[in-house]
């Protein structure tokens, strides 16, 4: 799976449309606000910290600290120390933080069970790593409206996600020795095909079709006539909550 953060629109495509046409209200970043034991002057890491927003939530009560490998992450950052650092080799002397953050990101990173290791090392004794990731086969209506429209234009469809609710549980337990799982099930309900195309277009750099392939204006056409022609009105999906203490 390639991870192309050249923008963060398409990520912030997708972030909208999980907020707006989720069938149960989710907000993913509160959900796991909730979960992290918290006080004040805590000082927290958030590995892959995308459009910051997660950070910024959480305020001035804590002493904050983001890395990312996206140049477009980095220069958009506000309310937070930011640096360019890759999740494999963070920056920063061993028992730091009180709370590591990795949230929708380890299934970009080529060896996971490094990151995690890496987040063990940076968290102080009795601090808490919480990673996020989706559960397997989530949204497989979007995932079949995307890949349909690839591989229809002659494209091999390598999209993996090697890390989900299915094993990511295994990989933190192993480096930590304990490991706490909170699963949260919902569903994509649309009534209209325009937010259907929206988010599979987002999803297209995943895809490895970049603003720059030749085929992406006719693979959008095709995506945009599959959402007419069969539309995708109820997607389940879930994400899981990945804790444990060090
Ligand atoms: C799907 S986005 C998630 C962003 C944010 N955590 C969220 O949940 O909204 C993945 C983020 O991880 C970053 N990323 C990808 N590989 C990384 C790595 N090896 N180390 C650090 N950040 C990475 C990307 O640049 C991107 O900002």
């Amino acid at each position: 799976m390639l991870a192309d953060y050249q923008t963060l629109d398409p990520l912030q495509v997708r972030i909208d449309t999980h907020v707006r046409y989720s069938e149960r209200a989710d907000d993913v970043e509160a959900t796991v606000i909730a979960a992290l034991p918290l006080r004040e002057g805590h000082c927290v890491l958030d590995v892959g910290f995308g459009t910051g927003s997660f950070l910024r939530r959480l305020g001035a009560s804590y002493e904050l600290t983001g890395v990312d490998t996206s140049d477009a992450a980095l220069s958009s950052a506000s309310g937070f120390s930011a640096r360019w650092a890759d999740a494999q080799d963070l920056p920063f002397e061993d028992r730091s933080f009180d709370v590591v953050t990795a949230r929708h990101m380890l299934y970009h990173v080529p060896d996971p069970i490094r990151a995690i290791a890496e987040a063990r090392r940076v968290l102080r004794s009795g601090g808490t790593f919480a990673a996020v990731v989706n559960i397997f086969d989530t949204t497989p209506g979007l995932f079949g409206l995307v890949s349909g429209a690839v591989s229809a234009h002659g494209i091999d469809v390598e999209f993996d996600v090697p890390v989900h609710s299915g094993n990511l549980p295994d990989m933190v337990a192993g480096v930590f020795g304990n490991v706490t799982v909170q699963q949260h099930d919902n569903a994509l309900v649309f009534d209209s095909p325009a937010p259907v195309i929206a988010y599979a277009v987002s999803c297209l750099d995943g895809f490895g079709v970049t603003a720059e392939h030749p085929l992406r204006p006719s693979i959008v056409d095709t995506i945009a006539t599959m959402a007419e022609q069969t539309p995708v009105l109820r997607d389940p999906k879930g994400y899981v909550i990945v804790t444990a203490t060090r």
